[in-house]
């Protein structure tokens, strides 16, 4: 979906593991050049590390893809061949950063990706009213007991501040009917722990304005393939591609488009791509995901 190609010029703005990274410059080599951005310092590292091998033109940045026009500017490149982020967490931050992203390791309340910005996971859940932390968990998490688990968590607050994820998930199990925890076929403090890292990280607001700048760096043939894991964030990239594919404002009865806005760009993927079983076999973080493309016109 990327196209990639010798000598092109390509952004992945979720450096993550570097998997996409290293293969995307094997394929740009010879004479290509890899923009790989990631706002987790640990990511940062590990694409210092393991990306000269690949004998690519790689230029790194610690930072936020919402930046890439500044980014770009910087780096005096005016538009690129192809722009890749793939969001949510990276197994590295699941299973080692220590910021509590999970609820199966014991570790400080934090989910901040960018260890750089001011507000924790342990903030909002300390200072967040009772009604905002309920339609977080149910807009957001899509939570069924998210009033619940409101209530329960600001009852707890005040006997014991929660700074760590043993104690929230805990109190998610607490909060919810036992019937309703055996019920459930994922641990039932899933839904409050995405809920939760979305917010700390703006990941729908970030999203959103970057999908709006995005485009307009691309060369005209460019692509601009996005992978989510989370149906709002899906449904915010589907709302702006056919924003950028059908821009005309103009009520359907009039006979020709009076608007004067122009298409900028070309819809890839008409129906969503996910994932075969062979795929979700071999790796079972990618079971959720959703991937869409556009390309320039
Ligand atoms: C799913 S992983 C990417 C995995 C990567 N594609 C790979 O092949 O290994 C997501 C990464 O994106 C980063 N990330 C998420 N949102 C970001 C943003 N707005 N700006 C920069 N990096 C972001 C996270 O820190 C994480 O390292």
């Amino acid at each position: 979906m990327l196209a990639c190609g010798p000598g092109k010029t390509i952004v992945d703005g979720t450096l993550g593991g570097c998997g996409h990274a290293r293969r995307i410059c094997e394929q740009i080599t010879p004479g290509g050049v890899l923009i790989g951005i990631d706002q987790d310092q640990d990511a940062i590292f590990r694409a210092r590390r393991l990306l000269p091998a690949t004998g690519c033109r790689t230029t790194i940045v610690h930072g936020n893809f919402v930046d890439l026009p500044l980014f770009l500017a910087q780096l005096n490149i005016d538009t690129v061949d192809g722009i890749l982020i793939d969001i949510g967490l990276s197994l590295h931050q699941i299973e080692a950063s220590g910021r509590g992203f999970s609820f199966r390791r014991n570790e400080p309340l934090d989910m901040r990706m960018d260890v750089r910005s001011d507000t924790t996971a342990a903030d909002l859940v300390a200072n967040w009213s009772e009604p905002e932390l309920a339609d977080l968990f149910r807009r957001i998490g899509e939570e069924r007991w998210a009033v619940r688990i409101a209530r329960h968590l600001v009852r707890q607050r005040r006997r014991q501040p929660v700074t760590t994820s043993d104690q929230l998930a805990q109190l998610v199990v607490e909060a919810l009917p036992a019937a309703a925890v055996r019920a459930q076929k994922i641990h039932p403090a899933t839904r409050v722990f995405m809920a939760l890292r979305i917010a700390v990280n703006r990941e729908l607001e970030v999203l959103g304005h970057f999908l709006s700048t995005a485009v307009d760096l691309l060369k005209p043939g460019g692509r601009l393939c996005v992978l989510s894991f989370h149906s709002l964030e899906d449904r915010i990239v589907k709302q702006r591609f056919r924003e950028m594919a059908n821009p005309c404002t103009c009520p359907p009865s009039f006979p020709q488009c009076a608007c004067g806005r122009k298409a900028k760009a070309r819809v890839l993927t008409r129906k969503v791509k996910r994932p075969g079983d062979a795929e979700i076999r071999k790796n079972a973080m990618a079971r959720s995901t959703r991937l869409r493309a556009v390309e320039k016109l």
